[in-house]
């Protein structure tokens, strides 16, 4: 089967890592399990994640009757599984007899067998035993009726140990490194071009005098650490290709890996092509923010949390993820109450557990799964939240919680299953402009790229607006509104793809920091690349220290915003970086108030062909990317869908907002049929059934909404006009009429 022809599974799941292997000298717990998946609505099973000792005991030793038992049983009760691959954690026998399976860090150090996520994925042993264990389950159960889908692996690269390089540097890895540079450069000349080796005397003569940069040797050098980064996410994926081919050997079920949002090591959107569907686990900061709102404050000093803080980054990470296929995608992983390895471990507040699980399926999940089914009774899981604890079975607010929403999710899924959302406006996050972003030496260290991405993210969550997160390599043609902010590397023919969309009447927005370096990292001469885009001249980009402030004026058709009382100077306030221009073409909507460069451009605005480009000079605080991105908004023609206005005094202290605080909505349509479901050609169809609209209160207190048009509540049929309560933490799902 060609792989285009591969898509996920068409059902709704609910269900999530299973780990029967750990259970195999207590069968009644199957039994039990079995029992209790039918009473909580689940209807699939993640199996076999870390089960490589269990499925091969002794070297080239198979024992796999035990998960034949498992799926059939499953499967006969209605429990679909998706099976793993094992490779996220490996058998002693074989780190016993190849030590090379094993990462070498960047001293050249060689792990000692001992957790999981630590594997070298060049090296030919594990691969070989990779292929061993991978065809036989795939011979054994690719062809099952039960086994819906392959889980390759688990988490690649979430070392607990890692931060931003995950490499392995044994002499395996520097050879491929160095393969993976011929095949990029073909030379050393044009390698040592494109790093401008001649700094420092580090012209390299010969490829063996490269090795995999790191602490202990290279790593000033920013070409060559870019590339490493490049290499290491591409070699895992070759590893997890690997994987994927040896799956497919007999089976043809579709591929995916458990994904982690924007992990800064492995570019996904590479990673998604490879993939037959993509998934996310995701374990939000619930109940992690003090609210600041004077209501919020609880008499006696306790404070309600903020969690559209911690729903804002998921909804980012959500958006991300199903972007990188722009298909629906399955939430592999949650916790269905509390995770054991955060400085806190706050348990979900009553109904938060149905508005996270929704938030998923509303932002393109089609699935709900969990990490975990059962508890295990030992390591260092063992209190990590699980839908079935140690004691007391179904009778527990956990599993009341998941029951509930398992049967919400059984009312739902008809109506869910073929609708995607279908944004019009997206945001560029490009991994490898990351990578050389928060590489780069000037403005501030470290830079947080994806941090300020999610800042940026802010004003489309709170407006309840779908944005699509896309990368240089994506198509962008689609959209009426690009936000580029921080767009510090242009690839090649990135600055040509911009200037066509806006030349199309695309509204761009980008920043200061944005058009500095190609694709080695290696500075642009001359001029910014999208000059006559943006109509301006970049010339410096001043970092401040904190006590030298500064602030934006901002003026509308030539006038000043009067000046609010009791402060100097009301505007928005510059955060960290501040670019100074100058204004060719462009029009000038802001300027700074203070220092030398006072009264220069702060904000333009440039019409190129059909639309126009903005470029924020001043990276100004929240309040001000706000601004901006309501005012591209409005020029794009781009709304929250939900036709609601806020009552008074709220509508006149929020003008720009629909929804109350801590409120947003994301839309999902009907994916055409005869389309693909990879294209995004889905301009709003003008008949809007099937629409579906999730309103989704984040706050820990009701809401109220005015309505400005009828619609019809999709679970229960009732009519919602002139006004809606969200109960705390409620989400409810309307059909347009
Ligand atoms: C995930 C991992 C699971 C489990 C979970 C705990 O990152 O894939 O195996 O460890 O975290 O929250
Ligand atoms: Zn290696």
């Amino acid at each position: 089967m060609k792989q285009t022809e591969r898509f996920a599974p068409h059902i709704f799941l609910h269900g999530g890592d299973y780990n029967p292997d750990q259970w195999l000298d207590r069968p009644e717990i199957l039994e039990e399990d079995i029992r209790l998946m039918k009473e909580a609505h689940v209807n699939e099973a993640s199996i076999g994640i870390f089960a490589w000792a269990k499925e091969e005991p002794k070297e080239g030793k198979y024992d796999l009757e035990w998960l034949a038992q498992v799926i059939n049983r499953l499967y006969k009760n209605g429990i679909y599984t998706i099976l793993a691959t094992p490779t996220g954690a490996l058998p002693h026998w074989m780190t016993e007899k190849y030590p090379e399976v094993l990462k070498v860090d960047e001293h050249g150090i060689r792990r000692i067998h001992g957790q999981r996520h630590n594997f070298c994925p060049s090296s030919p042993v594990l691969r070989k035993k990779m292929q061993g264990i991978n065809e036989e389950l795939s011979r054994r159960f690719g062809r099952h009726p039960g086994v819906i889908a392959w889980h390759l692996s688990n988490e690649y690269g979430g070392d607990n140990d890692a931060k931003t390089t995950i490499g392995c540097h044994c002499p395996y890895c520097e050879e491929n490194f160095r393969k993976f540079l011929k095949a990029r450069y073909g030379t050393l000349d044009a390698l040592n071009k494109a790093w401008w080796t001649g700094f420092w005397s580090n012209i390299f003569t010969d490829w063996n005098q490269i090795h995999c940069p790191g602490e202990g040797s290279e790593h000033t050098m920013h070409g060559i650490k870019l590339d490493y980064k490049r290499f290491v996410s591409a070699q895992m994926l070759d590893f997890c290709k690997a994987e994927a081919e040896a799956v497919r050997k007999y089976s043809d079920r579709p591929v995916c890996s458990n994904l982690m949002g924007a992990f800064e090591p492995l570019d996904y959107f590479k990673w998604a092509r490879e993939l037959d569907f993509v998934s996310i686990d995701s374990y939000p900061d619930w109940h992690h923010v003090a609210s600041a709102r004077p209501e919020d404050q609880l008499p006696g000093g306790s404070v309600l949390p903020c969690d559209a803080e911690p729903a804002r980054i998921t909804a980012f990470n959500y958006a991300l993820t199903r972007s990188l296929k722009k298909q629906p995608f399955l939430l592999m992983e949650s916790t269905p109450s509390m995770v054991n390895w955060k400085s806190r471990n706050p348990v979900k507040r009553p109904g938060m557990h149905e508005l996270s699980s929704l938030q998923a399926v509303a932002n393109g999940s089609d699935s709900v799964q969990y990490f975990q089914w059962r508890k295990s009774l030992g390591s260092s899981e063992k209190l990590h939240g699980a839908v079935v604890g140690h004691m007391y079975g179904a009778d527990t607010r956990v599993f009341r919680d998941v029951a509930r929403l398992g049967e919400r999710l059984e009312t739902l899924a008809p109506k869910v299953l073929g609708t995607v959302n279908k944004p019009k406006a997206a945001l560029l996050f490009d991994w490898e402009n990351m990578w050389a972003v928060n590489d780069a030496q000037a403005v501030v260290q470290p830079f947080g790229y994806q941090e300020r991405m999610k800042d940026w993210f802010k004003p489309f969550f709170d407006m309840g607006i779908d944005c699509d997160i896309v990368d240089m390599d994506s198509d962008i043609s689609d959209y009426r509104l690009l936000a580029a902010p921080y767009n510090y590397m242009y690839k090649p023919g990135w600055a040509e793809k911009v200037r066509e969309f806006v030349q199309k009447g695309g509204i761009f927005v980008t920043t200061v920091w944005s058009g500095i370096v190609n694709e080695s990292d290696r500075c642009f001469e001359e001029r910014h690349p999208l000059a006559d885009v943006l109509g301006i001249r970049p010339e410096e980009t001043d970092t401040r220290p904190p006590f030298m402030k500064n602030w934006i004026r901002w003026r509308e058709e030539g006038e000043e915003i009067p000046e609010r009382a009791g402060r100097k100077h009301p505007l928005y306030e510059v955060r960290d970086l501040a670019g100074i221009v100058g204004a060719e073409s462009a029009e000038v909507l802001a300027t700074y108030t203070d220092d030398f460069y006072a009264d220069s451009p702060a904000l333009t605005m440039n019409r190129f062909g059909e639309g126009c480009a903005y470029y924020a000079a001043a990276e100004g605080d929240t309040a001000f990317v706000k601004a901006l991105l309501v005012r591209a908004l409005s020029d794009a023609g781009i709304e929250c869908p939900l036709e609601a206005r806020l009552p008074e005094p709220e509508a006149s202290e929020r003008p720009w907002a629909k929804l109350p605080h801590g409120v947003t909505v994301s839309m999902r349509e009907k994916i055409e049929s005869g389309a693909s479901t990879g294209d995004n050609s889905g301009a709003r169809s003008d008949d809007p059934a099937g629409t579906l609209l999730f309103v989704q209160n984040f706050n820990a207190r009701p809401v109220e909404i005015l309505l400005k048009k009828a619609y019809r509540n999709a679970e229960n049929g009732q009519i919602c006009q002139d006004g809606i309560t969200l109960e705390k933490y409620q989400c409810l799902v309307l059909e347009e009429l």
